[in-house]
């Protein structure tokens, strides 16, 4: 069963991965701030999606372009005229909703049946009393909606000093378009063959008239996209290559997702049937996820044939082709365009990494997450904070390890309590240092130097020479399995 989103609402909150911004004012629905964690966590997804997908490929490079860009590229691109959703309004409490998802919200009923008494009935359902459905604004029951009207979800500014017409530009509502307006800069940079990706991650900002469901859907929120340029007159078994590579791509994303940590099982494709296509596309598969709300789009994979280029030689007048040497002819290259959400992706690795087990007859809340997302790498705990040698110890492994992976100190509570906080931020491994490590000098005890490493999703323990933790780490945190490296070690009690 999928994890309750407000348990991950409230996890978030309580230790510092995801905030309401301006809460202090009330807050805002559709913005969020991301914690001392939420950012670690964030950087990480961004980090492996880069270097999985930029910078180990041979046929990929990166790109940041700005956020602000000459108003034409909106009108070139559609989204003047097309990037709109249908809205309704209540007459009487002035709500607004989108026209396509006002009958999947639970709706307020004063029911005649029961003297107007007020009901909330579930999404989609009619009254139990009356048999009504529901026909005025879901929110107060009262008011009647307006017809439905198209809607921009760009967000309208100004650049420069002279709020004028002349001056409008818009917060891009995609990274995409910074891609394709500098193809040519790339290609002439690069003196890239065809196919080759130009990737770019970076913020999106959409007026959506309803977002919702935590970070699922926001105004403000980060993209990870790829446009892959390939020759349309090129054939790959047969096939026209733009197919073969949006079918390559579709593969290379879903597998992305599982090998950090999706379980297949919450992973299935939706494949847009015409009429649900965008202006641009001639194919889109969405990799879907199963969130609390049901399964939604995670990220999609369009065919975006050579609809942007065309569409920006046109407005800009400059020539957006490439020329095929064997051919000895110019090309428009086709597009396919893995378009990924870092929120949406984030959510979806917090919600299959949290899990709730017993543990000796305790509850203990454990994030699963892979090695290369968790926030933090390291906790180093001491077992007794009032021993002075176990401290400066702990300290010193801090400043030792934290020079390759994040590491933190945590000596505020008992030492149950400390592992029991890093299961629930996704700490894969604890070292402990303990009165056995630095021995005992009024007693003339001298320590083993060795310390406890403590897996996370095991609860395993190992004892470990301090000299030795660096090479340790650099397998664990690598590719080497916990099993693998525990077996040359002695066990330690939990
Ligand atoms: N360039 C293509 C494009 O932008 P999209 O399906 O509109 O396509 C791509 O967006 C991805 O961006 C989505 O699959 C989702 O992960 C993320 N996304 C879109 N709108 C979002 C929103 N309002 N809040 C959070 N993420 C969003």
């Amino acid at each position: 069963m999928s994890t309750p989103m407000d348990v991950i609402v409230s996890l978030s909150k309580r230790r510092g991965f995801i905030f309401q911004s301006s809460e202090i004012y009330g807050g805002t629905g559709s913005c969020w701030d991301y914690g001392p964690l939420g950012v670690e966590l964030r950087n990480n997804i961004k980090r492996v999606w880069w270097r999985d997908f930029v910078q180990q490929r041979a046929d990929m490079v990166g790109l940041d372009a700005s956020i602000l860009m000459h108003p034409t590229v909106w009108k070139a691109s559609g989204h003047v005229d097309n990037f709109t959703d249908p809205m309704v309004d209540c007459r009487e409490c002035k709500r607004r909703f989108r026209a396509d998802h006002v009958d999947e919200l639970p709706w307020t009923h004063f029911c005649e049946a029961t003297k107007g008494n007020k009901f909330q009935i579930p999404a989609g359902e009619a009254c139990r009393h009356c048999s009504q459905r529901r026909t005025l604004c879901p929110e107060c029951g009262k008011g009647q909606l307006t017809a439905p009207r198209q809607f921009n979800l760009m967000f309208k500014t100004f650049m420069g000093p002279v709020e004028e017409d002349a001056s409008v530009t818009y917060l891009r509502p995609e990274t995409a378009q910074g891609i394709f307006v500098n193809f040519d800069n790339v290609l002439q940079a690069t003196r890239r063959k065809l196919p080759f990706g130009i990737a770019q991650i970076g913020k999106a900002f959409r007026n959506e008239i309803t977002p919702g469901n935590f970070i699922f859907r926001s105004r403000e929120f980060e993209q990870m996209e790829i446009e892959f340029f390939v020759n349309p007159h090129e054939q790959i078994d047969g096939r026209p290559a733009d197919e073969d590579w949006h079918d390559r791509w579709i593969e290379d994303c879903q597998r992305w997702f599982t090998r950090y940590g999706l379980d297949p099982a919450h992973l299935k494709r939706h494949e847009h049937a015409k009429d649900e296509l965008a202006h641009y596309a001639k194919r889109t598969v969405d990799i879907l996820y199963e969130f609390p709300m049901g399964w939604s789009e995670l990220m999609g994979i369009a065919n975006r044939t050579d609809f942007d280029l065309k569409q920006h030689s046109k407005f800009s007048g400059k020539s957006l082709t490439y020329f095929d040497e064997e051919r000895k002819e110019h090309v428009v290259p086709f597009v396919i365009e893995p378009s990924a959400g870092v929120d949406r992706a984030l959510l979806a690795f917090l919600l299959d990494a949290y899990r709730e087990e017993e543990v000796r007859g305790e509850k203990r809340t454990v994030l699963r997450f892979h090695p290369e997302l968790a926030p933090v790498k390291i906790a180093v705990l001491p077992l007794l904070k009032k021993r002075s040698e176990i401290v400066t110890t702990c300290h010193d492994l801090r400043t030792r390890l934290a020079k390759r992976w994040i590491t933190l100190y945590d000596d505020t509570a008992a030492i149950g309590r400390l592992y029991r906080r890093q299961d629930e931020v996704g700490t894969p491994y604890c070292v402990t240092v303990d009165v056995k490590t630095v021995g005992d000098a009024e007693k003339g005890e001298a320590g083993d130097q060795r310390v406890t490493i403590r897996e996370r999703d095991s609860m395993e323990q190992i004892r470990v020479p301090i000299p030795e933790l660096e090479s340790v780490f650099a397998k664990l945190l690598g590719e080497t399995a916990w099993r693998d490296v525990a077996a040359a070690y002695p066990r330690a009690e939990g």
